[in-house]
C-alpha cells in the first residue's frame, strides 16, 4: 500500500492486488523514524475517466473479435493490475510519539519512503495504555480476541443501538454476565422476558451466575410493602405512571398518614379507607379509580416483600425486572417504584453503586425522566445502558453525554443520519462501517475503547437465549 493523497485528515491509499485491509482495520504507517495510526474506513475502485474508457474499449474489442490480441509485452495483465487497484480511505487518528500515541500530526509523510503496514489490536493497546482490572472479553476484533474494561462502564452512560436482530440484547446480556461476574449489580428492565437465560447453560446445566440472577415479575417475585416504598415513591408512581390529580394524591396521603398513625398501614387498609373517607365524590372517583389499577397490579403486598439490599449480596447479582406480560401502565408503575427505591437506597448508602439496563426505554419511561436518570441518578450512582432500536427515541441532551457507544447495523438513512450525527466518531467513519456491519457485529466507540472506533465481532453464548419470538410456522 502507498500513499495517494491526503486531504484534512483523511489520507488516501492505494492498494494494489495483494494488499488487503477491512472497513475499521487500523494501520501504521511509518516514515524514517515518524509513524502515525489511520483507520480505514472506506474501500472504492480507483476510477479515472481514461481508465474507464479502457475498460470500456476492451470490452468492446472483446466482443466484436474472437481473435487473440497480439500482446508481445504483456501489456494487458499490466493494464488489468491498475484496473483492479483499489482506494482505500482512511482518518488519521493519531501521532505515535516515544511509544504512546499523540493527537498532534502536524507532519505529512513521505509518498515515496513511507511503509504501510496493518496494526494489530494488541500493538493499538500497549500505544494506547488501554489496560484495566475487570475484563469484559466480548469477542473478536478482526482475527485478535478483544476485551474491553468494566472500569469504563463504570461511572459511565452507554448506548448500544442497532436495527431489530442485530445483537443488541445479546451483547448486553454478555455485559450484564460478565458485570455480575465480576461482583457488580445490575438491574436490568427486560421487556422480553429474555434476560432470566442467564440463568441457564444452552446444555441445560446451571450457568456460573445461576444464583446470583433474579427474577422478578411485578405481582410474583417482585412485590413491595408500602412500608418499604415509601411515601416519596408512590407519590412518584401516582403522579406519573397514574396520572393522579394533584387534589386527589393529597387525599390519598391523608390517608396513608392516617393509617400509619394507626399503625394499620397496608394496600387493603388504603381500599377501605378511599370508601369511606369524607371526600369530594370527584376525588373519591379518582381515588378508586387508580386504587384499583394499583391493586389489580399486585405490586404492592402487605406481608413482606421484595428488599433490595436483602437481594444485593457481596459477590454481585443481577436483578431482572420481567416487564414482557404486563401492561404499559403496570410497566411505568413498576419502573417509577423501582428508580425511586434504589435512589432512596443510594441517597442513604444502604447498597453500592448499581448498573441499569434499559431496553427500549422509551416505552415506559417519560422523556423527561431519562435526562433526571441520565444526570440526577448518575450522581447517585445508578450507571445507565440504554437499549434500542430506535436511536431517535433518545433525546440529544442524552446523547451528548455518553461515554460509550455499541452500535450495530443501520440501513435505513434517517437512523444512519441521527446516529452519525450525535456518536462521538466523526460522521462519515459511522455511515461508512455501519451500514455494511454484518450481523453481531458492532462498531464499538469512546471510552471503552479510547476512542479509537473498534469494529468487534461479538461472540456467541454459552448461556441460554431466551425471548426469541413465538412462531406459527415452525422450521
Ligand atoms: N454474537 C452472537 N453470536 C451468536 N448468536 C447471536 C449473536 N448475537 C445475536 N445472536 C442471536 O441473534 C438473535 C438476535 O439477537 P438479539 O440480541 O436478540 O437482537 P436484538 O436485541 O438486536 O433485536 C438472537 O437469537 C441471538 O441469540
Ligand atoms: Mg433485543
Amino acid at each position: 500500500m502507498k500513499i495517494l493523497s491526503k486531504a484534512g485528515n483523511e489520507l488516501l491509499l492505494i492498494a494494489m492486488k495483494d494488499d488487503s485491509a477491512a472497513k475499521g482495520d487500523y494501520l501504521l504507517i511509518e516514515d524514517r523514524g515518524r509513524s502515525m495510526v489511520v483507520q480505514v474506513y472506506d474501500e472504492e475502485y480507483l476510477s479515472s475517466q481514461s481508465l474507464i474508457e479502457d475498460i470500456v474499449k476492451e470490452e468492446v474489442v472483446n466482443a466484436s473479435s474472437a481473435e487473440n490480441l497480439h500482446d508481445p509485452l504483456n501489456i494487458g495483465s499490466l493494464s488489468r493490475l491498475v484496473r483492479d487497484a483499489r482506494i482505500f480511505k482512511a482518518k488519521i487518528r493519531a501521532a505515535v510519539k516515544e511509544g504512546r500515541l499523540a493527537s498532534d500530526v502536524s507532519w505529512l509523510p513521505s509518498r515515496v519512503e513511507s511503509k504501510v503496514r496493518k496494526l494489530a489490536m494488541k500493538e493499538l493497546d500497549a500505544l494506547l495504555g488501554r489496560s484495566g482490572v475487570y475484563p469484559i472479553p466480548l469477542g473478536q476484533a478482526g482475527d485478535e480476541d478483544f476485551e474491553i474494561f468494566a472500569e469504563d462502564l463504570d461511572g459511565k452512560l452507554t448506548i448500544i443501538t442497532g436495527k431489530k436482530e442485530s445483537g443488541k440484547s445479546h451483547l448486553s446480556k454478555l455485559l450484564v454476565k460478565t458485570l455480575v461476574q465480576h461482583g457488580a449489580f445490575v438491574v436490568v428492565f427486560d421487556l422480553n422476558n429474555e434476560y432470566g437465560g442467564l440463568r441457564w447453560n444452552r446444555d441445560g446445566t446451571q450457568s456460573p451466575v445461576h444464583d446470583r440472577v433474579m427474577v422478578l415479575e411485578p405481582g410474583k417475585g417482585l412485590q413491595l410493602s408500602l412500608d418499604y416504598c415509601g411515601k416519596a415513591a408512590v407519590a412518584g408512581m401516582l403522579k406519573n405512571a397514574l396520572d393522579m390529580p394533584a387534589a386527589s394524591a393529597r387525599e390519598f396521603f391523608r390517608i396513608w398518614d392516617w393509617l400509619e398513625n394507626k399503625r394499620t398501614l397496608g394496600i387493603e387498609a388504603i381500599g377501605n379507607a378511599v370508601n369511606t373517607w369524607n371526600i369530594n365524590e370527584l376525588v373519591r372517583d379518582a381515588l378508586v379509580s387508580r386504587y384499583h389499577v394499583i391493586q389489580s397490579s399486585r405490586l404492592f403486598s402487605d406481608a413482606g416483600g421484595f428488599r433490595f439490599e436483602d437481594a444485593m449480596k457481596a459477590g454481585g447479582a443481577a436483578m431482572i425486572v420481567n416487564m414482557g406480560e404486563v401492561s404499559g401502565t403496570v410497566r411505568r408503575m413498576t419502573v417509577e417504584l423501582v428508580l425511586s427505591k434504589i435512589v432512596d437506597l443510594l441517597e442513604r448508602k444502604a447498597i453500592p453503586p448499581i448498573f441499569l439496563v434499559a431496553e427500549e426505554a422509551h416505552l415506559y419511561i417519560r422523556e423527561t425522566y431519562w435526562e433526571d436518570i441520565v444526570t440526577r441518578m448518575r450522581h447517585f450512582g445508578v450507571y445507565t445502558t440504554f437499549v434500542t432500536n430506535q436511536p431517535d427515541a433518545i433525546s440529544d441532551g442524552i446523547y451528548r453525554q455518553v461515554d460509550n457507544i455499541f452500535l450495530f447495523n443501520f440501513t435505513n438513512d434517517s437512523d444512519l443520519d441521527k446516529i452519525s450525527k450525535v456518536s462521538l466518531a466523526d460522521s462519515d467513519t459511522v455511515r461508512s462501517i455501519v451500514r455494511t456491519l454484518p450481523q453481531r457485529q458492532c462498531l464499538a466507540i469512546g471510552r471503552a475503547v479510547c476512542d479509537l472506533p473498534v469494529v468487534v465481532k461479538v461472540a456467541p453464548a454459552q448461556v441460554l437465549a431466551l425471548g426469541e419470538t413465538k412462531k406459527f410456522f415452525k422450521k
